[in-house]
């Protein structure tokens, strides 16, 4: 019955603007991949992790994980150009027999334990979870001039956070598919276990403090969130 957790960290961070990919930058004085890295080995219910990440960091990573005593991490691999390669390399190095895999963002360094339990729980009756939030805006759909088609029934819209769970088959299965299909624009991976019609996907209560980190200005609120918890 063992979990691991793939840790996504092989992003340029593009949109956040600096030299070294964000997942290197501080929050208070620890690197994002520091932090992550932490609430994920202290969680009882992850087994192992492994760490995708640009192939230029490989090393800096290895020295961030050997400072913060993660005993659980297993391996770190250089990522892909994309978020779903990297997520495709991560799942090819779970090791067999493996029931659950986590695949969680690590520009989303501030997941708490609440919501890892609640895609843990949800795993013993579905093979694929999201965390999600309910939606507060109201979402339009628009053509091609920007001219408003049709508004959204809010009650139904979800935004989807990280992380996502599965079972090992199933998320093995959806990045075969896709490689056998050669699609590559995943953002997330359950969107390919629906793609490919391979489970229900199931959700979960994300965390309204589970933000992702992508513009440099997000660091402030990140760092407000951390200060307050
Ligand atoms: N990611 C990854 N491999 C890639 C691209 C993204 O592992 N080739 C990871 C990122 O490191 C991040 C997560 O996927 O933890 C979500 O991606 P995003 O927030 O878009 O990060 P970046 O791709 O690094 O940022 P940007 O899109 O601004 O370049
Ligand atoms: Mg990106």
């Amino acid at each position: 019955m063992s979990t691991f957790a793939i840790l996504l960290a092989g992003g340029a961070g593009e949109r956040f603007g600096r030299a070294l990919p964000k997942q290197f930058s501080d929050l208070s004085g620890r690197s994002l991949l520091a932090i992550c890295l932490e609430r994920f080995q202290r969680h009882p219910g992850i087994d192992g992790i492994i760490l995708v990440c640009p192939a230029a960091q490989l090393a800096l990573a290895g020295e961030i994980a050997a400072a913060g005593l993660c005993t659980k991490l297993k391996t770190i691999l250089a990522g892909g150009k994309t978020r779903q390669e990297s997520s495709a390399i991560g799942v090819a190095a779970v090791p067999p027999g493996t029931r659950n895999v986590l695949i969680h963002d690590v520009a989303r360094a501030l997941v708490g334990a609440d919501v890892i339990d609640r895609v843990l729980a949800a795993l013993a009756d579905s093979a694929a979870v999201m965390a999600v939030l309910p939606e507060t805006d109201t979402v339009v759909r628009v053509d091609e001039d920007a001219a408003v088609t049709a508004v959204l029934d809010r009650a139904k819209l979800r935004r989807v956070q990280t992380p996502q769970g599965f079972r090992l088959e199933v998320i093995g299965q959806a990045h075969a598919s896709a490689r056998a299909e050669g699609f590559g624009n995943a953002g997330d991976d359950c969107s390919l276990v629906l793609r490919y019609q391979l489970a229900p996907v199931a959700t979960v209560a994300g965390d309204p403090g589970n933000i992702k980190i992508t513009y440099s200005q997000d660091v402030a609120i990140a760092e407000a969130l951390l200060r307050d918890a």
